[in-house]
């Protein structure tokens, strides 16, 4: 692409048509990526560890009852959850698709001898039952929910549903549905720098959001405009807002029960939380 491209493109694009995330899996990106998962100056990538710590304590006495569990952990980036609740004698297989992430939690898991199996794979067409079935609890948490078309949720959730035991527990940790429309209504921006999440020669961002209120979803388009040729690289992602009755019929669809809702992966409001993020669970 060029900046003619930019300049031409369509003003409301279709929902996922452009891209359907930021390039997670790309391995130069996922390296750069990684030392903002890490990072703990901010809650970009992943949260700051005192924040996990008290996820961890959350799922570990609440959803697990403190009691020694075998864990899906979908989305699971570079094992920062993982890694905390194989720490307390929970047994954890964790799926991401991003190399440097995954590359990052197998060499702590190795360090620390702990219960963790990484799989570098993409969920929508990972087989979550190849290394265990009979999972006591499955997560998907940090918002990655909304992004995913809806058949390809749709399609994650009973691949989870079937590798849990009965009574097993789900924990989500989706956008709120206004959270979702704040971000498609959020104003063009830019920022120039030397180096960046996005590349690592100088380079200028151009984000612009999209809103679709009758589907209610919101998509970003980040332009990378490189400044020594001026080629323009295109990413896109799309997210799909879900009212709380609609995450609901969908988890009842997929086979899910005990529906409930909380403020956050601690049970309780967080002062500080950011995303407009809440945690689900529910039941097999
Ligand atoms: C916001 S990060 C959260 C990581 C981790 N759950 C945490 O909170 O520290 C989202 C993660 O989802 C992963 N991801 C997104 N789409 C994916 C897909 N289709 N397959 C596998 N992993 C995916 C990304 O690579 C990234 O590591």
């Amino acid at each position: 692409m060029n900046l003619t491209d930019i300049v031409r493109r369509t003003a409301v694009p279709e929902p996922w048509a452009e891209g359907e995330n930021i390039p997670w899996n790309d391995p130069d990106f996922s390296a750069r990526m990684l030392q903002e998962h890490l990072s703990q100056e901010h809650d970009a990538a992943s949260r700051r560890f005192e924040k996990i710590d008290r996820h961890i304590a959350w799922i570990h006495t609440y959803v697990l009852g403190e009691k020694p569990s075998t864990i899906l952990d979908l989305g699971c980036g570079p094992g920062l959850y993982a890694s905390r609740l194989a720490q307390r004698g929970h047994t954890c297989v964790g799926i991401d698709f991003g190399p440097a992430s995954i590359a990052y939690a197998r060499a702590q898991a190795e360090r620390e001898s702990l219960a963790c199996t990484y799989r570098l794979e993409d969920l929508r067409t990972a087989d979550f039952g190849a290394f265990h079935t009979d999972y006591d609890l499955a997560m998907l948490i940090f918002g990655e929910f909304n992004v995913f078309k809806p058949e390809d949720i749709r399609h994650i959730l009973r691949k989870a549903h079937a590798v849990l035991r009965p009574g097993g527990k789900l924990v989500l940790e989706p956008h709120t549905f206004a959270a979702v429309e704040n971000e498609g209504r959020r104003p063009p921006s830019w920022y120039a720098t030397p180096h960046g999440l996005f590349s690592a020669q100088p380079h200028l961002v151009l984000t612009e959001n999209i809103w679709d209120a009758q589907r209610a979803i919101a998509t970003t388009r980040h332009y990378i405009v490189d400044a020594a040729t001026g080629a323009v690289t295109r990413h896109a992602a799309s997210m799909l807002a879900y009212t709380d009755a609609q995450y609901r019929d969908l988890l009842t669809e997929c086979g899910f029960s005990d529906v409930a809702f909380y403020p956050s992966l601690t049970g309780k409001p967080e002062e500080d939380a950011g995303y407009g993020l809440f945690a689900i669970t529910a039941r097999r």
